[in-house]
C-alpha cells in the first residue's frame, strides 16, 4: 500500500456507534472482553458448551509440543451431528436451513430435517463406497445444496473432505487430489454461471487420468450436460443416494479426528493443505457466528455471498450457521446474472437480515451505481461484513449508506484459511466503528503487531501482525509436512504465529490491516501465489522466464501483472497473441482467477546480486511510478531496458 493511501487511512475520522437498539438487544456486550482476558482457557470451554460432546474433554488445551495444539483432548464429538441431528431432536426439524436459489432462478426449501436424511443418505451412500473414518474425500461442485450435504456426510463419518474450488482446473484438482491422497470424489455434471451451464465433470476425467487410486466419482446431476462415463467408477448421484436410508448413527470421533484439508496459496509454488479438526474448530466457527453476527436464531436470515470452495464458505455457510441452528441464503450463481440487482432482489425475497461478503464486490456494485440496490426493498437488513481482503474507506462507507440504508454497523472481519475463524473484527453492538479498521482481536484471542525484532509497536506505527496465543480453530499443521509448517508460521517470530499481513495500530490502538508483507497476492479476495502463476507461465514451452507482481487495482484490490521473457525460438511474435496465449495457458494449469491481467513481455529482468528477482521495482512499473532504489541490483541498467522496451511497445 502506498504511503499516500496509508496516511489517507490513519485521517479518517468517522465514527460509527451501535445502533441504540441493536447495542441493547447484543449478544455480546463489552464485558465479554475482560471475561475473556481473565481466564481465556475458562471462556474457551465455555464456548465450546455450545456444542453437544458424547464426551466432555479432559484437558482444554495441550500446548506442551507447541506450535502444534491439542484442544478439548479427550473429548467426543460428531460435527455433523452438531449441526443438524441435535436441532431436530430439539423439535426444530420444520425450521428452514437453506433457502437456496440456483442462478437461472428454480429454488429448493431445505428444512433441517430434511437436511437430516439427505445428510444420513450420502453418508450410507458413501460407506457402500468403502469409505471409512480417516479417508479423505475431494469434492468439486458448484454452489448447490448436495456440496453442503457431502461435506456434512464425511464429517459423519470421519473422513475428512477437501473441498476444491470449482472454478479451479483439473490440473489444480489434480494436484490436491494426489497430495492428501483422496480415493473418493463427489463432482456434478456442472453448475450454472453467468447465464449457462459451466461444466465440471471433464475436469475430474482428466484430473483422474493421473490419479489412478481414485475408486469412486459420485455425479450429481444439475445441468443434464452429457458426460463422459468411465465405467465402474463413475455412479450417479441420484443412485447411489436416493434408495438409501434415512438411517446413520453417527460415530462420536475424538475432538482432534481432522474434518477437512483446504488448500490454499503459500509464497512457493505449492499449495499448502491446511488442516482443520473437529471440537476446537466448530468451537469458534459458532461462538463468532452468533457473537460477531449478532445471530438471533429464531428471527435471522443469515447470507454469507461467498463460494463453499473457500474457507469463508466452509465456516460461515456450511458449519457456523448450521451449528448455531440458523436459516441461511445460499445462491448458486453470478451477481449481475440475469441483472445487477439480483442480489438485492434476493434480498428482498428472502427478508435477508445479515448479509457477509468481500470487498471486491461491493466495489464492483459501486462502479455500477447506486440505483442497482436503490430498486430494492433492503429495509430487512441489520448488519453488514466484509471478509477476505482491506475494505478502503470509501466501500465501507457505501456499503453503509446505500446497501444498510445508513443504519447498519458494518463489522470488517480479518481472519484467514489458516485460522479457521473470525479473528480481528468489531462487535455490532460495542463497537464504535472506523471504516477500514478491523479494529481489535474478539474475546479470547490474542494479535499484536510486531517490528522486524518481534517487539510490539507502539500505537500509532505499522509492522507485522502476529497471534500471540494459541486458538481453538487454529490449523493444526500443513496436511503431510509439519516442517513447512512449523517454518512457514512459527520461525519468523518465535513464539508468536505470523500471519503474512501487514498492519497498523492507530492512536487508540485499534488494528489496521495493510495487506500482505509476502509473495501472496490477493485478488478479488482470492489468494494466488506470486511464484505459483510464475511456474504456471515456465511450463509453457515458449516462456524462459517470468516473475508476477500485484499491482494495485482499483476494484479486484490487486491485480495479476506478469513480466515474461521468450525463449529465442518465440521472441519477435506478436505481443497481444503472446499475451492471450499465455493467460489461456495460466488458466488450463491453475483455473481462470489466475490469469494475468496484463502481461508484459521483456528482454530481462531485474535481479539482485543474490539473483532474486526484484519484485518491488516490477510493480513500480505495472503501477507506473517512480521506480524505487535500484542500487542492490546486478546491472541497474536493466530497468531502463525494460521501461524504454514497454514504452515503445505502447
Ligand atoms: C486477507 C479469507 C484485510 C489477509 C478469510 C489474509 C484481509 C488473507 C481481511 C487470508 C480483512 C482477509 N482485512 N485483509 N478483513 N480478511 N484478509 O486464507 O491478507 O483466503 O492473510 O481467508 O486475506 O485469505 P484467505
Amino acid at each position: 500500500m502506498s504511503s499516500e493511501a496509508l496516511s489517507n487511512l490513519l485521517h479518517e475520522d468517522r465514527r460509527f456507534p451501535p445502533p441504540a437498539d441493536l447495542a441493547a438487544a447484543a449478544n455480546v456486550t463489552e464485558a465479554e472482553y475482560a471475561e475473556a482476558d481473565a481466564d481465556r482457557i475458562a471462556f474457551w470451554e465455555k464456548q465450546a458448551r455450545r456444542l453437544s460432546w458424547a464426551k466432555e474433554w479432559d484437558q482444554a488445551l495441550d500446548w506442551s509440543k507447541a506450535p502444534f495444539a491439542k484442544w478439548f483432548v479427550g473429548g467426543k464429538i460428531n460435527a455433523a451431528y452438531n449441526c443438524v441431528d441435535r436441532h431436530v431432536e430439539a423439535g426444530n426439524g420444520e425450521k428452514v436451513a437453506y433457502h437456496w436459489e440456483g442462478e437461472p432462478g428454480d429454488t429448493r426449501t431445505i428444512t433441517y430435517a430434511q437436511l437430516k436424511d439427505e445428510v444420513s443418505k450420502a453418508a450410507n451412500a458413501l460407506v457402500e463406497l468403502g469409505v471409512q473414518a480417516g479417508d479423505r474425500v475431494a469434492i468439486y461442485m458448484p454452489m448447490i445444496p448436495e456440496t453442503v450435504v457431502a461435506m456434512l456426510a464425511c464429517a459423519r463419518l470421519g473422513a475428512p473432505h477437501t473441498v476444491v474450488f470449482g472454478g479451479f482446473s483439473a490440473t489444480a484438482l489434480r494436484d490436491r487430489i494426489q497430495d492428501c491422497d483422496a480415493r473418493v470424489v463427489i463432482t456434478s455434471d456442472g453448475g450454472y454461471r453467468r447465464g449457462a451451464p459451466a461444466a465440471l465433470k471433464p475436469a475430474v476425467d482428466e484430473a483422474l487420468l493421473e490419479c489412478p487410486d481414485v475408486r469412486s466419482v459420485l455425479v450429481v446431476k444439475r445441468t443434464e450436460q452429457d458426460v463422459a462415463w468411465t465405467e465402474g467408477r463413475d455412479v450417479w448421484w441420484h443412485e447411489a443416494v436416493e434408495k438409501q436410508s434415512t438411517e446413520h448413527a453417527p460415530e462420536f470421533f475424538d475432538a482432534e479426528q481432522p474434518l477437512y484439508v483446504m488448500y490454499t496459496s503459500g509464497t512457493t509454488g505449492k499449495p499448502k493443505g491446511i488442516l482443520h479438526t473437529t471440537g476446537g474448530y466448530l468451537t469458534q466457527v459458532a461462538y463468532t457466528h452468533w457473537a460477531v453476527f449478532d445471530i438471533k436464531p429464531d428471527t435471522d436470515i443469515y447470507w454469507t455471498a461467498a463460494d463453499i470452495g473457500w474457507v469463508t464458505g466452509h465456516s460461515y455457510i456450511v458449519y457456523g450457521p448450521l451449528a448455531n441452528g440458523v436459516t441461511s441464503v445460499m445462491y448458486e450463481g453470478t451477481p449481475d446474472t440475469p441483472h445487477r440487482g439480483r442480489w438485492w432482489e434476493l434480498i428482498a425475497k428472502y427478508g435477508v437480515t445479515i448479509l457477509y461478503c468481500a470487498p471486491t464486490a461491493i466495489r464492483s456494485f459501486m462502479k455500477w451505481g447506486d440505483d442497482f440496490p436503490a430498486k430494492h426493498d433492503l429495509s430487512s437488513l441489520r448488519l453488514l461484513g466484509s471478509v477476505g481482503e482491506p475494505i478502503n474507506p470509501e466501500a465501507y462507507v457505501w456499503y453503509r449508506t446505500h446497501i444498510g440504508g445508513d443504519r447498519t454497523p458494518v463489522v470488517d472481519t480479518w481472519w484467514q484459511t489458516e485460522t479457521g475463524a473470525l479473528m480481528i473484527s468489531p462487535l455490532p453492538g460495542v463497537t464504535h466503528g472506523k471504516p477500514g479498521a478491523a479494529m481489535k482481536a474478539l474475546p479470547g484471542i490474542s494479535a499484536d503487531v510486531v517490528d522486524d525484532a518481534g517487539k510490539p509497536v507502539p500505537d500509532g506505527s505499522g509492522g507485522y501482525l502476529v497471534l500471540t496465543q494459541p486458538w481453538p480453530s487454529m490449523l493444526r499443521t500443513l496436511w503431510g509436512d509439519d516442517q513447512r509448517y512449523v517454518d512457514t508460521y512459527w520461525s519468523r517470530f518465535p513464539g508468536s504465529y505470523f500471519a503474512g499481513d501487514g498492519a497498523k495500530k492507530d492512536e487508540d490502538g485499534d488494528i489496521w490491516l495493510l495487506g500482505r508483507v509476502d509473495d501472496v497476492m490477493n485478488v478479488s479476495g482470492h489468494r494466488l501465489s506470486t511464484t505459483e502463476i510464475e511456474s504456471a507461465l515456465v511450463s509453457h514451452p515458449s516462456v524462459a522466464e517470468a516473475a508476477v507482481v500485484g499491482a494495485t487495482d482499483a476494484t479486484t484490490g490487486q491485480a495479476v501483472v506478469a513480466f515474461v521473457i521468450l525463449r529465442a525460438a518465440s521472441a519477435g511474435g506478436d505481443a497481444d497473441e503472446v499475451g492471450s496465449m499465455l493467460r489461456d495457458h495460466v488458466a488450463k494449469e491453475i483455473g481462470p482467477i489466475a490469469k494475468p491481467r496484463k502481461i508484459l513481455v521483456v528482454e530481462e529482468l531485474p535481479k539482485t546480486r543474490s539473483g532474486k528477482i526484484m519484485r518491488r521495482l516490477l510493480r513500480d512499473v505495472a503501477e507506473d511510478r517512480e521506480l524505487g532504489d535500484v542500487t542492490t541490483l546486478t546491472d541497474s541498467t536493466v530497468m531502463d531496458l525494460i521501461k524504454t522496451g514497454l514504452d515503445s511497445g505502447k
